[in-house]
């Protein structure tokens, strides 16, 4: 999964939103700029360009995969990776971070609030519902829970949004990079692999793909 997230993300194909991510973070960070924890930061690919944007920050990926990991460390000069299980305490001291990034997979928020600083920001993306719907039922990939919105709301709730916006942008992907996509998410689990093979090599040469992601930068309330 790790190799297909960075084969598929090195081919620049979700540029819209590490963009985006990059823009919000470098417009909201506190100043003078703190340490940037990207949790559940997988390969470091939304880390490393919010770093070139916060030329004095240090970061830090927070992740369960050691290979994934091995990748984020190298991914900036001023970039560090930890293993560690986000549902769990975090080994890192209350009131650390000024940027929190969480973009997809889990997030505990009881614990971004106890690392973030007084005045820091989460910077959080999210699957939209039609998020990757034309491969959705085709390669059997994970839906996105319509209660999903909910529950976050409701988990935020001590958190004010400074910005709320949608990144929405169309891939046009050949077959192999649609294979390192499908790989590349948990969604991969449910078809087998002969399975989902046979479902590539159906599509058309090139395959017109909708990406939805929701974006937001959010506050403690005060
Ligand atoms: C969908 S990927 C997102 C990675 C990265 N944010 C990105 O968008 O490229 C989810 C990541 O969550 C990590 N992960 C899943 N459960 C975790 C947990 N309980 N604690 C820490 N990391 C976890 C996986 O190892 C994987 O790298």
């Amino acid at each position: 999964m790790v190799a297909a997230r960075e084969a598929f993300l090195d081919g620049d194909h979700y540029r819209p939103l590490r963009s985006t991510i990059t823009a919000l973070a470098a417009e909201h960070a506190p100043r003078p700029s703190r340490l940037v924890v990207d949790l559940v930061g997988g390969t470091g690919h939304y880390l490393s360009p919010v770093l070139d944007a916060l030329p004095i920050s240090w970061g830090l990926t927070v992740d369960l995969s050691a290979a994934a990991l091995r990748r984020a460390s190298r991914t900036h000069q001023r970039a560090a990776a930890l293993a560690a299980d986000v549902w769990g305490p975090l080994p890192l001291a209350r009131r650390t971070a000024g940027v929190v990034l969480s973009v997809f997979g889990p997030r505990n928020i009881a614990e971004i609030d106890r690392i973030l600083d007084a005045d820091g920001i989460l910077v959080l993306a999210t699957a939209g519902p039609e998020h990757l719907q034309e491969l959705r039922d085709r390669l059997g990939m994970i839906g996105v829970d319509p209660r999903k919105t909910d529950r976050l709301r409701h988990a935020l709730a001590g958190f004010t949004p400074i910005v709320e916006d949608t990144v929405r942008w169309r891939l046009a992907l050949q077959h192999d990079e649609v294979r390192a996509l499908a790989a590349m998410g948990p969604g991969s689990h449910h078809l087998d692999v002969g399975q989902r093979e046979r479902a590539v090599d159906a599509l058309p040469d090139l395959t017109g793909i909708t990406a939805v992601i929701n974006v937001a930068v959010l506050r403690r309330r005060r």
